[in-house]
């Protein structure tokens, strides 16, 4: 059950944009001429055509003539064309509307190496201009050759080319894009695409085909890690096939595969082969493949395969730089129905962070992304999903967002500010057998008067977390109680100690407080947490820990322009002033709880009433009645 890889594995993929009318199928027609790929006689069949029709001759005919006749034969995709060079084989990629090409990008139909840009010299840079730069930024094609096409309607001016190149430069600039190449052209005539043109003396860069040549082709997905994304199993017998399509990577019989997020593993048995008289060893990016274990585990459509050791990120938040494509515009709260890789879930549209005009690149808040609008934003799953940041491996750090069966909107994958959760949820503890203790909770309780439990504070830094657990301990142990405070200074100078402030340090940092707070409340201990704890799904897991006892979560709120005006440690001042990385509130996210059991709003209330609001609190929950 293997196919041959992708033909874009072997060869370097440019995709061609700019408005249909900046002259892109003569491009392209004229470059397949001009680099000797057209059947002999083939220019003169359809120069002869356009006159007996009385029509001025168009490469551009040329190309439609030629696809639909390659169309006939076997199936091909007609946005894309193959040609070659002396160095090497391409396939350029149309990019029709731009709607249509960014839904190809976006489901990865298309995945480009490179791109040619396409501007038309008489209208200089219009809006679709920028437009399109920016997408290819969006889409990370990161290097891009800009045409400057029908050179001729300027009388080939070399001013009027450099205007066009400054402009569009710039503005390139700002998006952290630099252009391989600027090329003056006449696509109709051929001048700068195989030939150096004789009207533009002036021009002393690359022509078009050197540009090409001078790209580079990226790392070959078979040398990144290996994902499987499973798209079926398939039942035979006894046996099962896992069958889907290996998007980077390799793997061999024998292999040790882990399956995301189920973390579930097994050996690699066999690979299937339909007509192969000997079943491959080994399949690579590009195959389809069907594979066998050795160990029946089981294991669901929409699993990513991979080697233990490079694996997918798992995770219930992430951020995605999205283009929305649907008529109704996308709004915050939003439930959505996501779709990575071989998966689809339901997810909340948390946050949306920013939108960004695609023209002035100006990003501005908004409670909902129009159509075709840009914009960051926040989603969050009901449970774990394997993805890969877009950064990392393009192919698998994509989403679509789909509606109805349609594409609404996608884009990609980034994880800044928030952490992979595999090592949280992946024990490594194996071999256990817990003890029962002779003392029961009841018999705790009995004796202190109260039950054990965790009062979780939850705020950002300078809220009053720590002022108020300090204030809260202080009273219920003159009361009675056993009340003990697990405070965030406090317990990073020691349990913590090893622990800094990156995604992936908060989290294990509240893992290990969640634990700790759990076993104080079953000590019988009303247990304070202050930690700034910014992820709900640490939180969440804390209040899994302590789900014998009690878990009461307290949003300590306070704004951030409130903290920041406090700032007791100085710290945001240093924040500020990029003297402290990861920032929370500042340049490292704060998730607000969705459904604390008590609110304290701090930014208002004196610490003796925000105080006297937890102490009613315990007494109300905690206390032994009668
Ligand atoms: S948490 O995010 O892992 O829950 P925690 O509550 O333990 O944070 O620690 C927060 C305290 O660490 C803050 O009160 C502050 O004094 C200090 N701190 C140092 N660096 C940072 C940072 N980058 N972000 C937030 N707090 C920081």
């Amino acid at each position: 059950m293997t196919s041959s890889p992708d033909i874009a594995e072997r060869q370097l993929a440019v995709v061609v944009v700019g408005h249909v009318d900046h002259g892109k199928s003569t491009l392209v027609g004229r470059l397949f001429n001009d680099t000797g790929m057209l059947p002999e006689g083939r220019a003169e069949a359809i120069r002869a055509m356009c006159e007996r029709r009385g029509m001025p001759f168009e490469w551009a005919f040329l190309m439609d003539a030629f696809k639909a006749e390659r169309d006939q034969g076997i199936t091909i995709d007609t946005s894309q064309i193959w040609f070659k060079t002396a160095k090497r084989d391409y396939v350029l990629i149309d990019a029709p509307g731009h709607r249509e090409f960014l839904r190809n990008m976006i489901t990865g139909a298309s995945a480009a190496d490179a791109a040619i840009l396409l501007i038309d010299a008489a209208q200089g840079v219009r809006q679709q201009s920028r437009h399109h730069g920016y997408l290819l930024h969006l889409l990370g094609v990161e290097q891009v050759a800009v045409i400057v096409n029908k050179m001729d309607m300027v009388d080939c001016a070399e001013k009027r080319f450099a205007e066009i190149r400054d402009a569009y430069r710039d503005y390139l600039a700002a998006l952290g894009v630099r252009p391989a190449a600027f090329i003056p052209v006449v696509a109709r005539d051929g001048d700068n695409l195989v030939e150096r043109s004789a009207r533009m003396g002036w021009y002393d860069g690359p022509t078009v085909v050197e540009a090409l040549d001078a790209f580079q082709a990226t790392r070959p997905a078979a040398d990144l890690p290996l994902r499987l994304p499973l798209q079926d199993i398939y039942k035979f017998d006894e046996r099962r096939i896992l069958v889907g399509r290996i998007e980077s990577g390799r793997l061999h019989v024998g292999d040790r595969l882990l399956f995301s997020p189920s973390n579930k593993t097994a050996r690699v048995a066999s690979i299937e082969a339909w007509n192969a008289r000997q079943p491959p060893r080994e399949a690579g990016a590009g195959e389809s493949v069907g594979i066998t274990l050795d160990e029946q585990i089981f294991v669901e459509r929409g699993e990513i395969a991979s080697h233990e050791d490079h694996p997918p990120i798992e995770t219930t938040v992430f951020r995605a730089r999205l283009f929305w494509m649907a008529r109704e515009p996308l709004k915050a709260g939003a439930e959505a129905t996501v779709r990575i890789n071989t998966r689809e879930f339901k997810a909340a549209v948390q946050a949306i962070e920013r939108v960004v005009d695609t023209e002035t690149l100006e990003e501005a808040a908004a409670e909902a992304v129009p159509r075709d609008g840009v914009a960051d934003v926040i989603v969050r799953a009901r449970g774990l999903v394997a993805l890969d940041e877009y950064r990392m491996l393009k192919r698998t750090g994509r989403l679509v967002i789909s509606d109805r069966g349609g594409i609404a909107g996608g884009g990609l994958v980034r994880m800044e500010g928030y952490p992979d959760q595999r090592r949280l949820v992946t024990p490594r503890s194996t071999n256990l057998t817990g003890v029962e203790h002779r003392i029961g909770r009841a018999m705790r309780a009995a004796r202190n008067g109260h039950a054990g439990g965790v009062l979780w504070l939850t705020g950002l830094s300078g809220s009053g977390k720590s002022t108020l657990a300090m204030e809260v301990e202080q009273r219920l142990f003159q009361m009675g109680y056993q009340v003990y405070v697990l405070d965030g200074d406090n317990v990073r100078g020691g349990l913590s100690a090893n622990l800094g402030f990156a995604p992936e340090d908060r989290a294990e940092n509240v893992r290990r407080v969640g634990e700790v707070a759990a076993l104080f409340a079953d000590a019988g201990v009303v247990t304070i947490s202050a930690f700034i704890s910014p992820y709900r799904a640490d939180r969440d897991r804390a209040r899994q820990a302590a789900r014998d006892t009690s878990f009461h979560e307290i949003y300590i709120k306070a704004d951030l322009a409130t903290c920041e005006r406090r700032d007791p440690k100085g710290l945001y001042r240093k924040a500020r002033a990029g003297q402290i990385a990861d920032f929370t509130g500042i340049s490292a996210p704060y998730e607000e709880p969705d459904k604390p059991e008590l609110v304290v709003d701090t930014s208002n209330a004196s610490v003796d009433e925000s105080a006297r609001a937890i102490v009613d609190y315990v007494v109300k929950h905690f206390a032994l009645k009668g």
